[in-house]
């Protein structure tokens, strides 16, 4: 997969050289190209923001810059179009099923901007001729878009075939669609059996796959229902055997939550 990133801090993106993504990078896995937004001003200062239109707080990043860079990385392949991928606090929320979209594509450009964002016409110029997705990592706000971008690249990068070591271990990941999706996982354990008095869930040693696999579940719904009520209150209750059901209705939950029985 190919991935471009324009930012006035490229160097922001020292992170994607080490562990699972640099790995990914040196194995040719991913192709990783960082380009300097400022590269495109042409004023002394290399100004790439403005004051709003309208008024009020914060600068906004002028079109220009903006366009003769993805205009630049359009042109290093025509053959293929990227999926543009602005980060913003006002867009739709990442998930690992947009992860999972995004890894399926060949070619992603990134467009981390800083101010108040960029200005909205680059957004509808690119639009109509490419996917644009305004995407936002968490009901927070963060000082630019960079560390949604590194967010979203290693959620990316570690679905590529390949990348992770184990390939289940991206299947069993809280959010993975299948069985256990929008459920939480539940705790995990390694050597040695006991550890300062606390000891290691029994079911876990008794090597019965079965068993071990149901505690994952009860587990998995305890966790969800004290940590994510929304989404225990969003599981398809089609989804939840008689045992959830029951598991389900021991807990204390609120009114809102699933209660198992539909
Ligand atoms: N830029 C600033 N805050 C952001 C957020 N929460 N998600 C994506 N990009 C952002």
């Amino acid at each position: 997969m190919r991935v471009d990133v324009i930012s006035i801090f490229p160097e922001y993106f020292a992170p994607l050289d080490v562990s699972l993504i640099g790995k990914a990078r040196e194995r040719g896995i991913l192709d990783v190209h960082l380009h300097q937004l400022r590269d495109w001003a042409h004023d002394v200062h290399r100004t790439v923001d403005d004051t709003p239109y309208g008024g009020g707080p914060g600068m906004v990043m002028k079109p220009d810059p903006w366009g003769e860079a993805i205009d630049a990385v359009l042109d290093a392949d025509p053959t293929t179009r990227p999926r543009i991928i602005v980060p913003t606090p006002s867009g739709v929320p990442f998930t690992q099923r947009l992860a999972m979209e995004y890894a399926a594509e060949p070619w992603l450009l990134f467009t981390p901007a800083r101010y108040e964002g960029i200005d909205s016409r680059v957004m509808a110029e690119y639009g109509s001729r490419t996917r644009v997705d305004e995407v936002s990592v968490g009901d927070y706000v963060l000082a630019g878009g960079e560390v949604a971008v590194l967010v979203m690249v290693e959620a990316v990068g570690r679905l590529l075939p390949g990348v992770l070591g184990n390939a289940r271990s991206a299947v069993d990941d809280s959010f993975a669609p299948g069985a256990m999706e929008n459920l939480l996982e539940g705790p995990v354990y390694t050597k040695p059996p006991e550890w300062r008095g606390h000891e290691v869930p029994e079911v876990l040693l008794s090597g019965h796959h079965g068993r071990i696999a149901r505690w994952r579940r009860d587990e998995a719904l305890r966790r969800t229902a004290k940590n994510r009520g929304e989404l225990l209150a969003a599981l398809d209750p089609e989804s939840l055997d008689k045992h959830d059901r029951k598991l389900l209705a021991e807990l204390d939950l609120p009114a809102d939550s699933a209660s198992g029985d539909g």
